[in-house]
């Protein structure tokens, strides 16, 4: 259970969708919406990761819904869609992978399996979750970019043009739907403490800390925050705008 002391915002009665929602950053924002009072559909791929979620979950009964999908798989997120066993009132696209390497090294295939995770992903489920949102005026949709998306990253010419693409898409989709009750906006974190994170050398952590203005790394409730303010009613005139939580990384 999450030690989190959540923030005063209510989402009772409020449905979510959070992708790549069983794990890290985005298991994080699952834990805060249903402490918030909301209903969580977490899409999610992999099994394992599934299963150990359920099992610290499982207090939240039916406040909580696994389904398997793939984000980078058009057919199988519509079929989710229709699944869905609720009108979804906030999308917060998180699910997102890495395939790091240097320009000259960097396959076709990495490069095609982070964008088609990344950026399709986030169009994928934007478009099959469109017409699935409930007729209210405080729609929202969130997308996880990264704060490599503003200033270009060394290994990660896939992730950043996935990354940057999420923002443009972000951009134009506040321009066309905001008079159908919709905001959207992305969150760009920096460097955010996660199981996979934590595996990394202790001079490795040191190093990255050492480049934080704030001196610490960012914790996913520091993310989580972000996105429960603008999914809340309180940002409903915030929109197309892009959320850095980086300890001042990038300024
Ligand atoms: P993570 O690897 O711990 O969690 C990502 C989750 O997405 C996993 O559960 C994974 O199984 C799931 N996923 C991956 N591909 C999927 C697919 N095709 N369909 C469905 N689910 C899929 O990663 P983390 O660190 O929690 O990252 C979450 C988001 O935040 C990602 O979009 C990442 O790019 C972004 N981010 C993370 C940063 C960090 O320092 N951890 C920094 C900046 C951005």
């Amino acid at each position: 259970m999450s030690t989190f002391k959540n923030l005063k915002f209510d989402f009772q009665g409020k449905n979510v969708v959070v992708t790549g929602g069983a794990r890290g950053i985005g298991l994080q924002i699952t834990r805060q919406f249903l402490e918030a009072g909301a209903t969580v559909a977490v899409w999610e791929f992999s099994t394992e990761t599934i299963e150990t979620a359920r099992k610290e979950l499982a207090t939240w009964g039916t406040k909580v819904h696994f389904q398997q999908v793939d984000v980078s798989k058009y057919a199988t997120v519509e079929t989710a869609a229709q699944q869905l066993p609720f009108a979804v009132d906030i999308l917060i696209n998180n699910a997102g992978i890495t395939r790091d390497k240097s320009f000259s090294k960097m396959s076709v295939e990495d490069f095609e399996a982070v964008i088609n995770t990344n950026l399709s992903g986030v169009f994928f489920c934007t478009k099959a979750l469109l017409p699935k949102f409930a007729d209210t005026p405080n729609k929202r949709i969130i997308s996880i970019s990264s704060v490599v998306a503003l200033y270009g990253n060394f290994g990660q010419t896939n992730y950043v043009a996935a990354k940057a693409g999420v923002i443009g898409m972000t951009k134009t989709w506040a321009r066309e739907l905001s008079r159908k009750g919709f905001t959207a906006n992305a969150v760009a974190p920096g460097f955010t403490m996660t199981p996979m994170v934590e595996a990394m050398p202790a001079e490795a952590r040191k190093a990255v800390e050492d480049k934080i203005p704030a001196g610490r790394w960012g914790k996913p409730s520091d993310i989580a925050n972000a996105c429960l303010f603008l999914a809340s009613e309180e940002a409903s005139y915030i929109s197309g705008t892009v959320i850095s939580v980086d300890g001042a990384l990038v300024v």
